[in-house]
Order: structure tokens, then C-alpha cells, then sequence
């Protein structure tokens, strides 16, 4: 079976897309600086090779041991911290990219998956968003998946070499079965920061805004489940073998959810009431970010299998109890 080296899989989204491989037969390796990965995320059915994405001959270690495909996702992906330290975001995101695809130009490795973001739209200009909408990222990360996507079509025109850049709405949950427990650390989320106030990590959160155009007044957001992140990721990976053309696609469920949805529907799964405030609009946050998905659905043969918010949710509560 193809073997398959996952940069980054020791983090969250990471560990869900070895864990897909490894049950779709593929060979995985993972290769993790461990800044944000953890230890407890490893499958021993993979390989591991601690390596840092800035140090070209240790991906070019790993890339010599007969890599079908690379999936890239070691990218910082903090929006706030990257406005105020973009050398952070520039060295990590944009040198470390050039060095993976150079080592895989290198290693005659010809396939790439790449995580790429909604931040590459920036505000909206109509909803859903698809994949023809105009690409104006309003942060440096944003620009950093920007960048490296055109980076991608470049190598893609120039090299025999192609890629399938996925740009993921909100990411949430955790596998179902439990097999991957580590939680992210200092998380920026919602849904993460709302649990670390279920358990007692945090006193309480704030609820940024509750004035917007919106039914409630506070923000939609298009949240897919990792473990149908993951499973896309695999469909990828196999569309890119058969097929020699490169794809930038959007992965949602197409369906808007409030941030007070969210906090309710986690206080009837956890059966209490959460400690949160209104708090003032957070700069930069758009209304609404709502993907349409169906080119993904189309060139991936693929679909989100969680469609409801109240699922998704207890996947990170099962986490807990
Ligand atoms: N929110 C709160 N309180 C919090 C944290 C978040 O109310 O403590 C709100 C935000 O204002 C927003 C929603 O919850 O309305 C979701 O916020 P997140 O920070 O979880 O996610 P974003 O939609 O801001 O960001 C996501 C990805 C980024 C990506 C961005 C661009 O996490 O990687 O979408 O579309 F860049």
C-alpha cells in the first residue's frame, strides 16, 4: 500500500488523518517537531521521525524512505499571533513549505495534500463561500495559505509534481472511539475554550458580539467534525494518485451554526449552565463563514458524515466523562 508521510501528525487534525490511513491501509509516517504535537497522539502502528519542517536534511531523511505522498500539516495557525509576529508565520509557514516541496522535487516525491484555510477569502463578499470567490486573506496566516497554494500551482506547472490544497472551515470534535485524546494546548478555539470551562480549566469565556446580522446576534460558523476532515484527506491522497491535475477545495457541511448554538447545545450535553459574558466584537470576525463544499463532494467522492452540531459536541465531551 501507498505510504504516506504526514507532517504534523502528531497534532490535532494530524493524528485524526493517520488514524483514517492507517485504517484505510495505507503506510503512514509521521513527522512532528512536537512543538504543538503530543506524544500521546502517535499510533504505533505508524512511523515517527521527530524533525523540525526548517531542517531540510531531516526532511530529506524521511523523504528518501519510499514516500508515495506527502500531507503537510505542521503550519502555525494562531490568526491573532501572526499579525503581531508574522516573522514567526513567515519562517514556519512560507521557508518550511518551500523546504518540503524542495525535498519531495529532491526525493522524486510527486503528491501533495496541503491544509490550507478559509482564511484565504477574507470578508466575505457573498455567501456560500465557493472556490471562484475573490481571494483577499485579511490576516498574515491567512496569507501564508495564500501563499503556499500559489506556491503549489507553480511546482504543480514546473515540476512533475501535483497537490490537493483543502481549505478547512472550523474544525471540531475528536474520533468518536476515543482513540485520540490529546487535547490542544492553549487552545484559540471555541469549542475547545467553551470544554476547558466545562471541566473547570477556565472560569468562563467570553461570547464575542451579540449584535451582528444574525438570528441570535452572534456569529455562524460552517464547524466540521475532524474525523470528516480526516477521512477527506485520504480521499486526496487517493484522487492525486490516479489523476494528474491539482485542486484548491473548500471542506464544510454548508450549514451556518451560531456561537450561542454552540454554548447551548454543550450545556445540554454536559447538563449545566456554562459561566460566559458578552463581550465586545472580536476585530476581523465576519458575521457569517459558510463554505459550499460541493466541488470537494464532487472530485473527492466524499462527504461530511456528521451534519448535526449536538453529535459533534459529544464527541469532545465523551473525551471528558
Ligand atoms: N468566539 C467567541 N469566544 C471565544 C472564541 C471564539 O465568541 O472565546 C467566537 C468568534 O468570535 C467566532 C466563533 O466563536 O465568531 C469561532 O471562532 P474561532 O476562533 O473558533 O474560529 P474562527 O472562525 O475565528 O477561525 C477559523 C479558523 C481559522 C481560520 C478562520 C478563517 O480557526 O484557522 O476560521 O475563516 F483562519
Amino acid at each position: 500500500m501507498p505510504k504516506i508521510l504526514v507532517i504534523g501528525g502528531a497534532g490535532y487534525i494530524g493524528s485524526h488523518v493517520v488514524k483514517e490511513l492507517l485504517e484505510g491501509g495505507y503506510e503512514a509516517v509521521v513527522f512532528d517537531d512536537m512543538s504543538s504535537g503530543q506524544e500521546v497522539n502517535l499510533f504505533k502502528e505508524a512511523g515517527f521521525i521527530k524533525g523540525n519542517i526548517l531542517d531540510k536534511k531531516a526532511l530529506d531523511g524521511a523523504m528518501s524512505q519510499n514516500i508515495d505522498a506527502v500531507i503537510h500539516l505542521a503550519g502555525k495557525k494562531a490568526v491573532g499571533e501572526s499579525m503581531e509576529n508574522p516573522q514567526k508565520y513567515a519562517e514556519n509557514n512560507l521557508n518550511g513549505v518551500v523546504n518540503i516541496v524542495n525535498s519531495m522535487v529532491d526525493n522524486d516525491v510527486k503528491h501533495i495534500v496541503f491544509s490550507s484555510s478559509a482564511a484565504v477569502y477574507g470578508m466575505p463578499q457573498y455567501l456560500p463561500l465557493d472556490e471562484k470567490h475573490p481571494l483577499n486573506p485579511m490576516s498574515f496566516y491567512g496569507y501564508t495559505k495564500l501563499a503556499t497554494e500559489n506556491l503549489l500551482a507553480w511546482y504543480a506547472k514546473l515540476k512533475d509534481f501535483n497537490y490537493i490544497a483543502l481549505r478547512y472551515f472550523n474544525a471540531v470534535g475528536y474520533a468518536a472511539d476515543k482513540s485520540i485524546t490529546g487535547r490542544e494546548k492553549n487552545p484559540q478555539n471555541l469549542l475547545p475554550i467553551i470544554m476547558e470551562a466545562a471541566t473547570g480549566k477556565r472560569d468562563g469565556f467570553a461570547i464575542f458580539g451579540s449584535d451582528y446580522d444574525t438570528p441570535d446576534g452572534t456569529c455562524l460558523r460552517d464547524y466540521i467534525h475532524v474525523s470528516d476532515l480526516a477521512s477527506a484527506h485520504v480521499a486526496a491522497i487517493k484522487r492525486l494518485m490516479t489523476d494528474k491535475k491539482s485542486y484548491s477545495l473548500n471542506l464544510g457541511t454548508g450549514k451556518g451554526i451560531s456561537v450561542k448554538q454552540i454554548v447551548d447545545a454543550t450545556e445540554n450535553i454536559i447538563g449545566k449552565r456554562l459561566n460566559y459574558r458578552y463581550a465586545a466584537r472580536r476585530p476581523g470576525d465576519p458575521a457569517i463563514v459558510v463554505a459550499k463544499s460541493d466541488l470537494a463532494q464532487q472530485i473527492l467522492n466524499w462527504k461530511p458524515k456528521y451534519t448535526n452540531i449536538e453529535d459533534i459536541i459529544q464527541t469532545v465531551w465523551n473525551l471528558e466523562i
